[in-house]
């Protein structure tokens, strides 16, 4: 009687468990049908790559411009150029098109058509090259009716077109925000990012989200923003200036309160392209626009004619230390944490970390016209770097190791008009660990 009493008892308690594991994984596969928010792995560090718009713009007369216009052409070209001239062994993987690359209707049947004539073989043979050589393919759209250059926008398309990207093995989406309402991007946006995702093709999704909304004097919910999108523009178009550069490193230190928190591993703010190597920057500019765009976490996404740089803004797109603070795993955007008459300090917590102290990159940056190289004198305590055990500091331009520095040691720099002066100072251990 006791026997099958315990019998009946373990029976039971199988059958328990039995019943608990179940729920378990209705749970589970309920949770994963319903749940279709973000959480694609995608961008745990920002993404790097080429893409054509600050550069080639809407260039679309190949009959005069062969070499130049939005063509299936000159994307296989910066294809083979980011893989043999090193670009990709640093870090830099997808190769995006921007606006223009569309017939100006759908076919019969609804789809994106590809210009017959720039993209003769179409859209999945230029990804399938791209591929083929070890990088990533980006394509461009609009949430709105068109495109901001006026080719059709996926409203009313949007399970088709998020199929069709799909199908073309695309990696990368940035969805624009001309032509639409700003009111319906919070609906517009995330239902877009829940259909990429439920191709089951992962594509990293860049919005365009916050900066529409802004523009109409709406405060985007940037919560909802990470969750659905892993980067995404806040402020203007770069164009090829310095006038340009400056006026979006202001935007982003005068706004950092509200804009930074929200970047880390998956999302991140998006500054725009980075315009190294063209018409409009300097050397020192050009330095400048890199270290900051590091500090924030920013994407490094090149817009540069690769077949004509010159040696010098290469270098600086090379920079494997400074690539390497962009793609911090921590993933926390620096800040401005000193402006006075035009000298300006941004600092930016890196790993590695000792118990509570970060490593910190940061950027020292003149923005004075008058024609002479500033001195900036500073301890490290003033920058909060406080760890008694020191920091290794090193100088990720001049390739300068200064050695282990201490929270007194006040540190000397001399920045360039225009210029920056970029360090690294990595938490050191107390000797005796
Ligand atoms: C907008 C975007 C740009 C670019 C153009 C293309 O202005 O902000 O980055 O994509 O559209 O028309």
């Amino acid at each position: 009687m006791r026997k099958t009493l315990l019998l009946n008892c373990a029976a039971n308690i199988q059958i328990e468990i039995i019943d608990i594991m179940l729920a378990l994984v209705w749970i589970i596969l309920l949770s994963s049908t319903l749940c279709k928010c973000l959480d694609n792995g995608l961008a745990k560090t920002p993404p790097m790559g080429w893409l054509s718009w600050e550069r080639f713009r809407c260039n679309t007369d190949c009959v005069n411009d062969p070499d130049n216009c939005i063509s299936e052409q000159l994307f296989q070209t910066m294809t083979d150029i980011v893989v043999a001239d090193g670009y990709a062994s640093v870090g830099y993987e997808y190769i995006n098109i921007d606006d223009c690359w569309l017939e100006k209707h759908r076919s019969h049947d609804g789809k994106l058509v590809a210009d017959r004539k720039r993209f003769p073989n179409g859209i999945k043979a230029l990804s399938d090259y791209i591929h083929s050589r070890g990088l990533k393919f980006g394509i461009y759209e609009d949430y709105g009716n068109y495109t901001c250059a006026g080719y059709p926008g996926i409203i009313g398309y949007e399970e088709k077109d998020a199929l069709q990207f799909a199908d073309w093995n695309v990696d990368y989406v940035k969805l624009d925000g001309c032509y639409a309402l700003p009111y319906d991007m919070d609906h517009g946006y995330s239902t877009f990012g829940r259909l990429l995702n439920s191709t089951g093709k992962s594509m990293v999704y860049s919005c365009s989200w916050p900066v529409y909304q802004i523009y109409a004097g709406i405060q985007p919910n940037y919560s909802a923003i990470q969750t659905h999108c892993n980067l995404w523009r806040n402020y203007d178009d770069i164009q090829d200036s310095w006038a340009s550069v400056e006026n979006i490193i202001d935007y982003y230190g005068n706004n950092q309160d509200l804009i930074a928190p929200n970047a880390g591993p998956g999302h991140w703010n998006d500054p725009d392209m980075l315009i190294i190597g063209n018409f409009g920057l300097s050397y020192e500019q050009a330095k400048t626009q890199f270290a900051i765009w590091s500090i924030l976490a920013a994407p490094l996404l090149m817009s540069v004619d690769l077949r004509t740089i010159r040696p010098q803004f290469k270098h600086i797109l090379q920079n494997r230390k400074i690539i390497a603070v962009d793609q911090d795993p921590l993933g926390i955007q620096g800040r401005r944490i000193y402006k006075h008459k035009g000298i300006e300090i941004w600092s930016r917590p890196i790993g590695p970390l000792y118990q509570n102290f970060y490593s910190y990159a940061i950027a020292f940056v003149n923005r004075r016209t008058d024609g002479t190289p500033s001195d900036i004198s500073v301890t490290l305590k003033e920058l909060g770097l406080i760890n008694f055990s020191g920091y290794r500091v090193e100088d990720l331009y001049e390739n300068v190791d200064y050695g282990v520095l201490y929270p007194n040691t006040k540190i000397k720099v001399k920045v360039n008009p225009s210029g920056v002066v970029m360090l690294k100072g990595e938490v050191q251990y107390p000797v005796d660990l």
